[in-house]
């Protein structure tokens, strides 16, 4: 069976190192899982990372986060269509999120814009793990490993956090609450992840 699941929370939240875990824990009960992320390793993913390291205009940014995501959707849906797990680091509702934010004041209502743009090329994931961290908490942690990209600044951290548990009323979202040790978050994601697959 197949299963498209997203994870998703502020820069700090803790993904990357979940979505490492769960991966792992899947492979250990011989699931057939993929771990992928946006931005993408691919040529658009680098034009992202590029816009955002040098802080391009904001509808740059957004554009492009919207390009490469055009072109992954068309990997994930022949990944979910060979009845594998796909675990995605950032999709969709970072665009939401964060790009909600950043375009506040040069479209009059961001969040239907990106949905409305976002349409032709979207696929609904079957769980969205939110990782909730206090942003001060999030970008300790990052200082601690690397320099902060433009997006790491605390005021705007804060509206998108608000942004993303505005968004977590949707029943495939699950909070979770990323202050606890990294085992603990895995252990949980996995009961999860295997309590869907059974059904
Ligand atoms: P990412 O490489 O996931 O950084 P991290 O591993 O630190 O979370 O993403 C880079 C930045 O891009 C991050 O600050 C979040 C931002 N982002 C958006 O603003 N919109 C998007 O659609 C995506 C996918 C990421």
């Amino acid at each position: 069976m197949s299963l498209f699941v997203t994870l998703e929370g502020i820069d700090g939240s803790g993904k990357t190192t979940l979505a490492r875990h769960v991966h792992k824990r899947m492979e250990a009960h011989d699931i057939d899982t993929i771990a992928t992320q946006e931005p993408t390793k691919s040529w658009l993913g680098d034009a992202v990372r590029r816009s955002v390291d040098e802080g391009a205009d904001p509808w740059v940014q957004t554009l492009l986060f919207l390009a490469d995501r055009s072109r992954h959707i068309e990997e994930i849906r022949e990944w979910i269509s060979q009845d594998r797990v796909v675990i995605c680091d950032r999709y969709h509702d970072s665009t939401v999120a964060y790009q909600g934010v950043a375009l506040e004041g040069r479209v009059s209502n961001p969040l239907e814009w990106i949905r409305r743009v976002s349409s032709p090329f979207l696929l609904e994931p079957d769980i969205t793990l939110l990782l909730v961290v206090e942003p001060t908490e999030g970008l300790a942690r990052l200082s601690a490993v690397r320099e902060r990209t433009p997006f790491e600044e605390l005021e705007f951290l804060r509206r998108v956090q608000e942004l993303y548990l505005r968004l977590a009323v949707e029943t495939r979202f699950v909070k979770l609450d990323s202050s606890r040790p990294p085992e603990v978050l895995a252990r949980e994601a996995e009961g999860i992840i295997l309590s869907r697959l059974q059904r």
